[in-house]
């Protein structure tokens, strides 16, 4: 069923939120977990579609679970797991679905999974994935549109990654664990999720080295055993909140985020003048009249992360003067900008630069969400847009923010979520 929220803007956000876990933390978590028959028990898993469709295909994989989506705590028995196909169904739902490659292969010597397609913001091949998974010793066939990858013994290798990819990473560790002999991963991705993956993959007995830099190396081992792991805090999610207060001039205390984990974003939104206020697990937002445009640049981890990119858009229309955003990462990241463009926002597109010109009021009006950031800042332009401003398809939305609408009630806000 297609649902909206309905947003009336010009309410000033004050009060507190606390942050569900990482998606992107969660996710190769969850995939993780068929490394070992063990099982695996995960808090502050946060109860987002994304991670519901991770959960049916490791059921399709016979993993049992039990989530108490209250309070986050998922225990996994993986004693069961048989090597499937990973279907179209899934794949076509979350392509982060291409995570299992790098456990199956490492734990039953094949992966079928369905090759994932591009989405709005890009192509997004994984060939890198591939690659470094041939470097290991897995031969690679297209099969009815299947991914197959199988091999009779992988040994470890050196691989150099010459783009920064996250999943790539965290597939390649994780198919990496039981290899024979030493793998070296060069240009390693370094988000925290990557860490926070690999740290997860410690307890349950992997011996990694230089978990969080650049450079990898993982020595295989025979097996891995139980763990439990605490998901760290959604820092996008996080982002997203700063912002939120910060275009409704609003003061809000963000509870259980980690603003390490965010320094390029929050020193832009300060270089826009927005008061922030840091401690080790909470972040206090205050929002300013006169804001400041400021130019960004998105880049890999420790950079300004692509994930925040539609949202400090969206502070920049509140500030004076014009802002130069560019977005490194993915080649199709600004399907925000025509909806925007239809609140009244001013925007010119240049390739992969936004030139924004901030100051003007918007008027809400109905407009689409296309990807899940995309549609967050959909919601915080409606934040402040003059009037009711109708947000579609927010099933996009619903992928990766739990309970967002509510969290941003109890703020004050004025949103309901309606039939499309
Ligand atoms: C992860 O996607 C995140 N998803 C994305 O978050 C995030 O935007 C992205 O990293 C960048 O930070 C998950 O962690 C589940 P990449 P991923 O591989 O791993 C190109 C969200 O909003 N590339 O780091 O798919 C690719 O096309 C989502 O939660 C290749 O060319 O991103 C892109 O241009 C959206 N070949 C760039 O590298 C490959 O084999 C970075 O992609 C792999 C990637």
């Amino acid at each position: 069923m297609l649902e909206k929220f309905v947003i009336e803007g010009g309410k000033k956000l004050k009060g507190s939120v606390r942050v569900s876990g990482a998606k992107n933390s969660a996710l190769p978590l969850l995939a993780a977990s068929i490394l070992s028959d063990d099982g695996l028990i995960l808090h502050n898993v946060p109860d987002v579609a994304d991670v519901r469709t991770m959960l049916k295909a490791l059921e399709l994989l016979g993993v049992k679970f039990d989530f108490d989506r209250e309070n986050g705590t998922l225990e996994i028995d993986s004693s069961n797991v048989k090597p499937v196909e990973i279907p179209y169904d899934i794949i076509r739902r979350m392509r982060a679905s291409v995570l299992l490659m790098g456990p199956l292969l490492a734990r039953f010597k094949k992966a079928y999974v369905y090759t994932p397609g591009g989405c709005a913001i890009g192509a997004r091949p994984i060939d890198l994935h591939i690659e470094a998974f041939k470097k290991l010793g897995a031969t690679y066939t297209v099969k009815e549109g299947y991914s197959v990858l199988k091999t009779r013994k992988l040994k470890g290798n050196y691989i150099c990654f010459d783009k920064v990819t996250v999943t790539g990473t965290e597939n390649v560790v994780m198919a990496s664990v039981f290899a024979q002999g030493e793998t070296i991963i060069e240009n390693a991705a370094i988000e925290p999720e990557v860490e926070d993956l690999c740290r997860c993959l410690v307890k349950m007995g992997a011996k990694i080295e230089g978990v969080g830099t650049k450079t990898l190396r993982i020595f295989g081992v025979k097996s891995l055993g139980k763990a439990e792991h605490t998901v760290i805090p959604d820092r996008i999610e996080a982002g997203t909140f700063v912002i939120a207060a910060a275009v409704t001039n609003g003061k809000i205390k963000i509870e259980n985020a980690n603003p390490y984990h965010l320094d390029a974003f929050l020193s832009k939104v300060e270089d826009a003048g927005v008061e922030i206020e840091t401690g080790d697990d909470f972040i206090k937002v205050k929002g300013v009249k006169n804001l400041k445009s400021v130019d960004i640049e998105t880049s890999p981890y420790p950079g300004f992360p692509t994930d925040l990119q539609a949202q400090f858009m969206v502070l920049m229309l509140k500030a004076e003067g014009v802002s130069r955003i560019k977005e490194n990462i993915f080649e199709n990241r600004f399907q925000h900008v025509q909806e925007l463009k239809r609140l009244g926002a001013d925007i010119l597109l240049d390739g992969n630069i936004a030139i924004v010109k901030g100051g003007k009021a918007l008027t809400g009006a109905d407009v689409m969400a296309t990807d899940l950031r995309a549609s967050a800042s959909l919601v915080l332009a409606g934040l402040f847009a003059k009037g009711e401003t109708r947000v579609h398809r927010i099933y996009h939305l619903d992928r990766g923010y739990q309970n967002f609408e509510k969290k941003l009630k109890a703020l004050g806000a004025k949103i309901k979520r309606d039939r499309d």
